[in-house]
This record gives C-alpha cells, sequence and structure tokens, in this order.
C-alpha cells in the first residue's frame, strides 16, 4: 500500500518506519526542513533503541522517504496517517491545531479517496472535527470527493516503540465503515499474526481507550506510590507488599513498580487531559485528579527526603544525580522526576553535577550554561565532590554499584534512591545512609 504520514516525531516515525518495514511505500510530511534533511540524510533525531538501522535500510530499498511538500504526501498515500502533536492547552486540554491543520491540508488537496487515520492522541470527537475540517475545505473548492476518517491510537512506550508496534497486544481502530476495515486489515496485515488483535469499535471508544488505557496505567503507579509512601510510615516494606499483592493474577506484577513519580509525554498531560474533558461534560473524575495529585507530589518526594537528610539546608551543596532522562533507554526529560528534584535544588541555593547515559545534549538544551549545573559522561564523576547521591531513572549501568567507591566519593554518606535499585541492608553496611521508596527508610 501507499501510506502518507503527516508528523515525523515519536510516534510517526515509528510508525512510518515499521509500516515500510513491513514492506509498504511510506511517505512522511513534516514541516520541519532540518528534520526532513536530516532523516533523508539518514539521521534519527530521537534516540530509540533499533530504529536508526530500520530507517536506513528502508530509505535503501526505497519504501521510506521524507519530504516537507504536503501536497506531494496528500498525492501519494491512498492511507494518510496523522501523527503529529498535541501538545496541552493551557487549561490541561490537548491542543488540536496541529490536528486541524493536517485535516485542512488534506481537504484542500485531495483528488480521489483517501482513508484518513488519527493516530496522535486526541480527545474524544476529534474523528468527527477532521471529518469536518476536510468536509469545509472540499466545500470551498466544490468538491465532492469521498473520504473516510478512522481512530488508531497507539500504545507505544518509549525505548520498546519498535517492538510494541511490531508485537503489539491490539491494534485498536474506531470505525463503523466496512471498507475502513478492509483497508486497515490489508495496512497491519503483516503485523497481525499468531492471533487476531485488530479490534474494532466505534471512534468516539476508540479515542477514549487510548486515554483509558495510559489512565488506569498511571493510576497503578500513583496508587503503588501511594501504598509506599504509608510503607514508608508504618516500617513496612513495599518490595514485600509489591510482590505479595502481585501474586494474585487479578493485580498482576506489571506496573506496579513504586518510583519518584510517572513523567514523559503521555501520562502526565493523557491524565490531565482526560480530567478536563470529565469537568467539560460535568462530571467530576475523583480518580484521575487524585492520581495527578499524587504523581506531583511524589516527584516532589526526591527533594524532600534529599533536604530532611541535610536539615533543610541544601545551601552550597553539590549534588550528584544519576539519570536524568524519565525512564530508561530514552533520552527525553519531558515530565521527568529529574528536573523536578535538581529545580528544587538550585531554588534552594544547591549544585547539580548530573550523569546520564543519554540524555546529556537533551540536559544541556533544557537547561543551557549555568554555574549550578555540571553534566558529566561517566556516574563516578558525577560523585566527585558532592555531598549526596540522588537516583532518578533505573538505567541497567546503576544497578549493580561499588558502595565503598560511593562512600569515599561522597561527602556526606547519603544515597536518595527514586527507584529502589539496591538492597537496604546492603547499602546500610557499607556505611550508607539509604533512602529509597517505601522501604521503612523514613528520613
Ligand atoms: C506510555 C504507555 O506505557 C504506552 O502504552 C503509551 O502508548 C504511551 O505512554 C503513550 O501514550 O504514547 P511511555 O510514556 O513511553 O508509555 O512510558 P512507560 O514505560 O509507560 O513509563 C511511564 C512512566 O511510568 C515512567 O516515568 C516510568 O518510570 C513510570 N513507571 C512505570 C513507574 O513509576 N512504575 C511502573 O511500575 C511502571
Amino acid at each position: 500500500m501507499r501510506i502518507t504520514i503527516f508528523g515525523t516525531g515519536y510516534v510517526g516515525l515509528v510508525t512510518g518506519t515499521c509500516l515500510a518495514d513491513a514492506g509498504h511505500d511510506v511517505l512522511c510530511v513534516d514541516v520541519d526542513p532540518a528534520k526532513v534533511e536530516a532523516l533523508n540524510q539518514g539521521q534519527v533525531p530521537i534516540y530509540e533503541p533499533g530504529l536508526a538501522p530500520m530507517v536506513a535500510r528502508n530509505r535503501q530499498e526505497g519504501r521510506l522517504s521524507f519530504t516537507t511538500d504536503a501536497e506531494a504526501g496528500v498525492a501519494f498515500g491512498s492511507l494518510q496517517f496523522i501523527a503529529v502533536g498535541t501538545p496541552p492547552d493551557e487549561d490541561g486540554s490537548a491542543d488540536l491545531r496541529y490536528v486541524l491543520a493536517v485535516a485542512a491540508t488534506i481537504g484542500r488537496h485531495l483528488d480521489d479517496y483517501k482513508l484518513v487515520i488519527n493516530k496522535s492522541t486526541v480527545p474524544v470527537g476529534t474523528v468527527d472535527k477532521v471529518r469536518a475540517a476536510i468536509a469545509a475545505e472540499l466545500q470551498q473548492r466544490g468538491r465532492d470527493i469521498e473520504f473516510d476518517v478512522c481512530s488508531n491510537p497507539e500504545f507505544l512506550k518509549e525505548g520498546a516503540a519498535i517492538e510494541d508496534f511490531t508485537r503489539g497486544a491490539r491494534i485498536v481502530v474506531g470505525t463503523e465503515s466496512g471498507r475502513v476495515r478492509e483497508l486497515m486489515r490489508e495496512c497491519y496485515g503483516p503485523y497481525n499474526w499468531n492471533h487476531d488483535k485488530l479490534i474494532f469499535m466505534d471512534p468516539r471508544s476508540a479515542e477514549l481507550t487510548k486515554y483509558a488505557a495510559n489512565a488506569m496505567l498511571a493510576t497503578k503507579i500513583s496508587f503503588m506510590n501511594e501504598m509506599a509512601n504509608l510503607a514508608e510510615r508504618l516500617d513496612a516494606d513495599i518490595e514485600h507488599v509489591r510482590l505479595g499483592i502481585g501474586s494474585d493474577p487479578r493485580i498482576g506484577y506489571h506496573f506496579i513498580y513504586p518510583g519518584c513519580g510517572y513523567g514523559g509525554s503521555c501520562f502526565p498531560k493523557d491524565v490531565q487531559a482526560l480530567a478536563r474533558t470529565a469537568r467539560d461534560v460535568g462530571y467530576d473524575a475523583h480518580i484521575l485528579t487524585a492520581v495527578d495529585a499524587v504523581n506531583q507530589r511524589q516527584k516532589a518526594s526526591l527533594y524532600d527526603k534529599l533536604a530532611a537528610a541535610f536539615d533543610g539546608d541544601l545551601a552550597g551543596r553539590t549534588v550528584a544525580v544519576w539519570g536524568l532522562a524519565f525512564k530508561p533507554n530514552t533520552d527525553d526529560m519531558r515530565e521527568a522526576p529529574s528536573r523536578v528534584l535538581m529545580e528544587a535544588v538550585w531554588a534552594a541555593g544547591g549544585k547539580i553535577r548530573a550523569y546520564d547515559p543519554e540524555a546529556s545534549r537533551e540536559c544541556r538544551r533544557l537547561y543551557g550554561d549555568r554555574p549550578d549545573l555540571e553534566v558529566v559522561a561517566h556516574r563516578h564523576e558525577a560523585l566527585e565532590g558532592a555531598d549526596a547521591l540522588v537516583i532518578c531513572t533505573e538505567w541497567k549501568e546503576f544497578r549493580v554499584a561499588d558502595f565503598a567507591t560511593i562512600k569515599s566519593a561522597l561527602t556526606t554518606p547519603v544515597i536518595v534512591d527514586g527507584r529502589n535499585l539496591y538492597e537496604p541492608e546492603a547499602v546500610r553496611k557499607a556505611g550508607l545512609l539509604y533512602f529509597a521508596v517505601g522501604r521503612g527508610n523514613r528520613v
């Protein structure tokens, strides 16, 4: 099939590349000429395991290319994916400006039947808005051309996006048209093996499915963080509790790791947007607002523990930070707990020496040159001259640590671990004060 993808951000690039890899001919359109130029030279702007070689292979084989020419994009694909960003508005709802601009572009250049597919995470009812935007352009041109619009939310995890795309648990399609169902079956055919993963439903339910999935996952995390905070105050150990509850198959072991709060471009934004949608229809979504509030408090807890260990005075102190990305295997620092920690340390007059295997460049881009931030190239370098260590991301390389080296490098033997990487006993035996999450170690 010939497929056009609007937007070469995270979702668009992974979708386009994986569909090309399945044998389709894919043209990706983006408004950013520098990005398109770089992609056409094989440079992938994001860090995602396995993506760069896949882009290179499919470009070489002539199935994948990039352009800024939207008109050519509309002419190219019988399927037109919209995968542009939906940043949060000031009030927390998703900003549809870019999605509707693409819809208008499609309407302006449409010449024959096309299926338009909403891949972006968009509020319930957006399929109707996209349809209306395309129809308005056609009407203005005095043209009567058939087209369909469906919803096809993505469920990719950063760091595992290719695996999720090619071996995902489900492919949700929101449509009421038999023609669309057939086209989507053909599009995803190469990845729809083992058992039928296509789940068809009406567009509104598909749109809500995306939010409900993320809100449910975020709820699990905030719930566990709340239990961890309780465990700290009750001298219980959340790790035992996690094993104890996860063994019940109705609860399960997945996604119940307590930590320093969820970040990234999806959970915080989507939970807030759904709460906002609920308010718009006159419903007060108590669970959603609580999930968000617990998460914000959890992100602040790293600093609270650190400050308590220094009697509330961090002025002039240097804090080593291991991990800046919101989770491992990505360089993404959007809504990362590390940012809440660093900003609080700076506000208190402290300095940061940070290390992350992938996110150094992103950190420098976000915060620029400042005297109270040093981003270093090795985790042990971060400890030099530091008063305490805070772990914000569970990169694999942090899991094995030489506590004796850490202790001798730090001027004060304090580790605040937002990811429960170590056995508290082992750390304490090495003479360090260890403040993890929910492990009976309240400062
Ligand atoms: C999330 C969803 O997992 C995807 O299914 C969804 O497609 C995506 O959002 C999206 O809407 O695009 P992602 O944001 O890449 O994917 O990251 P996750 O791996 O889900 O992690 C999210 C956050 O939750 C991270 O900050 C992570 O540290 C935290 N987390 C996760 C926990 O604190 N505990 C856990 O047990 C699991």
